[in-house]
């Protein structure tokens, strides 16, 4: 059977929800999501939104400090365009219901918080759970609107697309790729179904899974990327994956991340006897980008064989410490470290994808009727090194750009489009009973990623992932038409495509720019590679 909607909303973080909401004033709208509407990326952001909102700040050097961190690689209109139209989408939240830290009394005089490759104070912040505050606020609004159903333990499996051909007279002179829905598997009956949409938004988050050390959890398989790769729109960028410098090491912590706030506030690397390194790789000591300060972290586990380096903040006043970061000091604390008194022990680990499904100035990408927004998306904000809480600020205008323009089109479609879906088809599958396949290529992925395709790279490390990905992805590709599709079949397949891409991209840029570094390409070279790596499936 085709379930109809009239926005088909896949991801339910800070871009989907925002997006949710407001088509939801011109449509049914449907949101799938992997697990509970709240296990999202978005829900453990920890620093903030960056935003101009002191009078000693202004958007003249946030739009530098953007450009600045994002190495030559930044669409210096769509910077311009985020920054400015910042403040309009915080103060939106706000009245949406979302609380943040504030100094003074008025409804926007928010405290502001530091954080590296930022030259003023301007990170919009809820203590340390900002975006765990951004997503119960939309999440309570979608919630109780009557427009919005959502559809828990669904997982999108591949785009419907259809292509359509423009004739002038016998002469066919274009092919349109057109999406018009999804089909999903429902977890819990383990039923596909196809979703017919008027417009389709991905908004699927990271894909940081693919490593094995990572800030994000376990959702973050790019599925919008491998899926809007598969339907034939472009992917750009992907070589350019972030590196979280302070993600708490200890055997029992999965993916706590240290927030980069606390260097904001103060805190200084050590090594494990106890001495400062920072200011031997960068005049902005732990304020520098992410970029320079995880190399430098890199560098010196690798030079001195220690498992850790260590973030100390002790020297601060331990209430303010506990009030300021109360997740955290609570977290830490579980883990026997006391961080008032304690430094604790910190690891780089995977934490955003910079690159991703290219889109214009609007979120559209180059499939008709398809959007991305968030991580999921490479709109040319981030270049080669998104600029610490950024990444919020760019979903919240977005998904608001994404939403004025699709609901353009999707008034523009009507009932013209009149096409018939192919349903899902499991003739010839059977269950399958060697479900170790999927776990064993699931572990070797994230394990090849990260000891071949890190922080710092060469071209015959990627060489060899690349062969060996291609591989299992041959195994999985038979795996996937044999069998019955299941939900970590769905994942791990996606997690193969996006690890294939990852590491194509970065065998194509011959420098080292931003977050790409490689020790055959030590330099950056502007004359030949101020460009993005762009992948286009060819049919
Ligand atoms: C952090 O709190 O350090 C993460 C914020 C971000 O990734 O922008």
């Amino acid at each position: 059977m085709i379930k109809k909607t009239d926005f088909l909303v896949i991801g339910s973080g800070i871009a989907g929800l925002s997006y949710a909401l407001k088509v939801a004033q011109f449509g049914k709208v449907t949101i799938i999501t992997k697990k509970k509407i709240q296990k999202t990326n978005t829900a453990l952001a920890q620093g903030g939104v960056a935003s101009v909102f002191s009078k000693i700040d202004s958007f003249g050097l946030h739009i530098k400090d953007t450009l600045d961190a994002g190495d030559g690689l930044c669409n210096k209109d769509v910077a311009t365009m985020v920054v400015k139209d910042g403040p309009k989408r915080i103060k939106e939240l706000v009245k949406q219901g979302a609380n943040f830290n504030k100094h003074g009394s008025g409804e926007y005089d928010f405290s502001l918080g530091q954080e590296g490759g930022h030259s003023a104070k301007r990170i919009v912040y809820a203590h340390d759970l900002t975006g765990k505050e951004i997503e119960d606020t939309l999440v309570e609004n979608v919630e109780n609107n009557k427009n919005i159903t959502i559809l828990e333990d669904h997982i999108a499996i591949n785009l419907v697309t259809f292509s359509s051909s423009i004739r002038s007279g016998l002469i066919v002179t274009q092919h349109e790729n057109i999406c018009c829905g999804a089909y999903v598997l429902d977890n819990k009956t383990g039923k596909v179904e196809t979703f017919y949409a008027g417009i389709t938004l991905l908004a699927t988050g990271g894909s940081s899974k693919v490593y094995l050390y990572t800030s994000n959890p376990d959702i973050a398989t790019g599925d919008g990327i491998a899926m809007a790769y598969r339907a034939g729109a472009s992917v750009a960028n992907l070589e350019f994956v972030q590196f979280h410098p302070t993600c708490l090491y200890h055997p029992e912590a999965k993916n706590f991340l240290i927030s980069e706030a606390v260097r904001g506030e103060g805190a200084v690397l050590i090594d494990h006897k106890g001495r400062r390194f920072m200011e031997k790789y960068s005049p902005d000591k732990e304020l520098a980008c992410r970029d320079v300060v995880a190399r430098a972290i890199d560098n010196e586990l690798k030079k001195t064989g220690a498992g850790a380096v260590f973030l100390d903040i002790s020297h601060k006043d331990p209430g303010f410490i506990k009030k300021r970061f109360p997740n955290i000091y609570s977290k830490c604390l579980e883990y026997g470290i006391d961080m008032t008194k304690d430094p604790i022990p910190v690891v780089p680990a995977a934490h955003y994808m910079c690159g991703g499904v290219a889109t214009d100035l609007n979120g559209k990408t180059d499939v008709q009727r398809l959007y991305a927004v968030g991580e999921t998306a490479c709109t040319g904000f981030h270049g080669a090194n998104r600029l610490a809480s950024n990444s919020l600020l760019e979903a919240l205008v977005y998904s608001h750009r994404a939403y004025q323009s699709s609901v353009e089109e999707f008034q523009s479609i009507g009932n013209k489009v009149n096409i018939t879906l192919d349903l899902w088809d499991e003739t010839d599958t059977t269950d399958s009973d060697e479900a170790i396949v999927v776990s064993h290529n699931w572990d070797e992925i994230r394990r090849l990623m990260w000891n071949y395709v890190g922080i710092v790279r060469s071209d015959k490390r990627l060489q060899r992932a690349l062969r060996r990905i291609q591989n299992i992805q041959k195994e999985i590709n038979a795996y996937y038409w044999d069998f019955k599709v299941t939900f970590d079949l769905i994942e791990l397949r996606n997690l193969a495509t996006v690890a294939e891409l990852i590491i194509k991209s970065a065998l194509m840029r011959k420098e080292s720019r931003g977050l790409h570094y490689n020790i055959e390409y030590p330099e950056k070279d502007d004359q030949n590679w101020l460009k993005q790596t762009i992948l286009k499936k060819s049919f």
